[in-house]
């Protein structure tokens, strides 16, 4: 019996699963109660689904009432026949189950140390007056009561006691909010459902939060096997910069963004295991904003591996395989921009208008006021102005915009692009950058492979060449 409360359920997980069983009863109103009185303290989950009859009850009761190999619909939540009794066991040892059809009532108790005193399965019948909350419920429905908490409460400080519970109660609130977030929104073609706990209406948290303008949502991808499609969809969250702080806290959730990237399963619409690469990826910081949406239908538990906690998951190898190229060019789009675009180029060009400078304290980024052009059009300037361009440049570098860029190119490394440069102002940097370069009394050859590596020649270098050519012709 011991063994049957320690399937690794916490609060949040085993009220998750009461609710599944009242979303697979049809339910559209959910409500959960949870009640803090020292060792009178209960927890009721109350819904208005299509209840059961006094043998579906018995039944139910049972542990693997349904077992997985029965056949079940599409939007049944459930899978193993045991998580009313596994979920309830782990959280208290008295379970009572109040339901109503067609105008019968009935119920049934499950409570451990009754078992243990009479040492059979002994399942009671009380009358529903004595069941906490049974008064409100309605016509059809079914409510699940949970009361000796001794998971929850330890009895041993009143005032430690209360706090602990409320603070587990509101943690599961967010819990809810999050793994039924499509259930309590609209979605096309599905009915809403209300979930309240103590009377608080709960509002749907989606992970990858699409509301917000600044998350990018990549392509959705299908993969269709024998046993159902898979949906896949990758989003970058916003960076930090782009949301008000509550709302970046919530997206990090209680773990923090590290932790919560990765892959998003959904069974049947509902959330079962997050923040996951599956062991195909490293949780990063640099992808710590990546989260992968994964929808599969209940028909691919088995290739799935589903356990009855339905807290565990692992994807089919021809899943996998995809999944994988998938990541790697999540993985490798970061990359590049980090360390291609930032580190290579600014060292590899010979005459760079940017300079990246490590220091003790970090890097740094500066307008090069040795590049040829800057150096020429000092010299052409008289002493007090030349202050003044020198100012300008500095503040220029001082300003730069690191924040945006970073974040710009962590969403959307494609879109990032400088200004593009005409031809007419081409030609001109070309001219002034070459006469400041024969002044210094360099080579054509010499002065083209500068050019070559340097931004901007090096992007535009069929209209650099031609310029270049031109200016030889005039000088010879
Ligand atoms: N709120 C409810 N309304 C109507 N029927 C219910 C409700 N809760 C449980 N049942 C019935 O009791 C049965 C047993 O529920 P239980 O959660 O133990 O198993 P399951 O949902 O079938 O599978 P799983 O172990 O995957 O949760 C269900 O199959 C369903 O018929
Ligand atoms: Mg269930």
């Amino acid at each position: 019996m011991q063994s049957l409360r320690d399937f690794g359920y916490s609060l949040e997980t085993a009220l998750a699963d009461i609710v599944d069983n009242s979303i697979s009863a049809n339910a559209t109103r959910i409500e959960i109660f949870a009640k803090f009185d020292g060792p009178d303290s209960a927890i009721g989950i109350l819904d208005d689904g299509q209840g059961m009859g006094a043998e579906q009850l018995q039944l139910a009761m049972r542990l693997a009432s349904t077992g997985p190999s029965e056949g079940r619909q599409p939007d049944d939540l459930g899978r193993f026949g045991m998580g009313m009794k596994t979920a309830s066991f782990s959280q208290c040892r008295r379970m009572t189950v109040l339901t109503r059809k067609a105008k019968v009532t009935s119920t049934a108790r499950w409570d451990l140390d009754e078992v243990s005193r009479r040492d059979e399965w002994y399942v009671s019948r009380p009358p529903a007056t004595e069941v906490p909350w049974s008064d409100r419920l309605g016509e059809t429905g079914t409510l699940v009561v949970w009361q000796n908490l001794d998971r929850i409460v330890s009895g041993t400080d009143e005032g430690s006691d209360s706090r602990t519970f409320a603070r587990r109660v509101s943690e599961a609130a967010d819990h809810l909010e999050m793994v039924f977030h499509r259930f309590l929104q609209r979605e096309g073609g599905h009915r809403t459902i209300r979930i309240t706990v103590n009377r608080r209406d709960l509002i749907a948290f989606d992970p990858f939060g699409r509301k917000h303008a600044a998350t990018i949502p990549g392509p959705v991808e299908r993969l269709w096997t024998k046993a159902g499609a898979v949906t896949m969809q990758p989003f970058t969250l916003p960076h930090h910069s782009n949301v008000d702080q509550n709302t970046w806290e919530r997206l990090g959730g209680r773990d923090g963004f590290i932790k919560n990237q990765g892959f998003y399963l959904y069974r049947a619409r509902r959330l079962i295991v997050w923040g996951t690469w599956f062991g195909i990826a490293k949780q990063t910081e640099r992808t710590k904003l990546t989260r992968v949406l994964l929808e599969i239908p209940s028909s691919m538990d088995e290739a799935w591996k589903i356990n009855v906690l339905k807290a565990s998951a692992e994807p089919p190898d021809y899943v996998r395989r995809r999944l994988k190229t998938l990541i790697e060019t999540i993985v490798s789009t970061s990359k590049r921009i980090y360390t291609h675009r930032g580190v290579q180029q600014a060292a590899l060009a010979e005459i760079p208008t940017w300079q990246r400078i490590r220091t003790r304290t970090g890097i740094r980024y500066q307008i090069n006021s040795d590049h040829p052009l800057i150096q020429s059009t000092l010299a052409d300037l008289p002493a007090d102005r030349r202050t003044q361009l020198l100012t300008v440049l500095s503040v220029c570098s001082r300003t730069l915009p690191v924040d945006s860029l970073l974040h710009d190119l962590s969403e959307a490394p494609d879109q990032v692009n400088a200004t593009p440069i005409s031809v007419e102002e081409l030609d001109e940097v070309t001219r002034s950058t070459v006469a400041a370069l024969r002044q210094r009394g360099l080579s054509w050859e010499r002065i083209t492979k500068m050019l070559k590596s340097s931004p901007p020649f090096d992007a535009n270098w069929d209209e650099t060449a031609r310029v270049v050519g031109q200016i030889m012709t005039e000088e010879a």
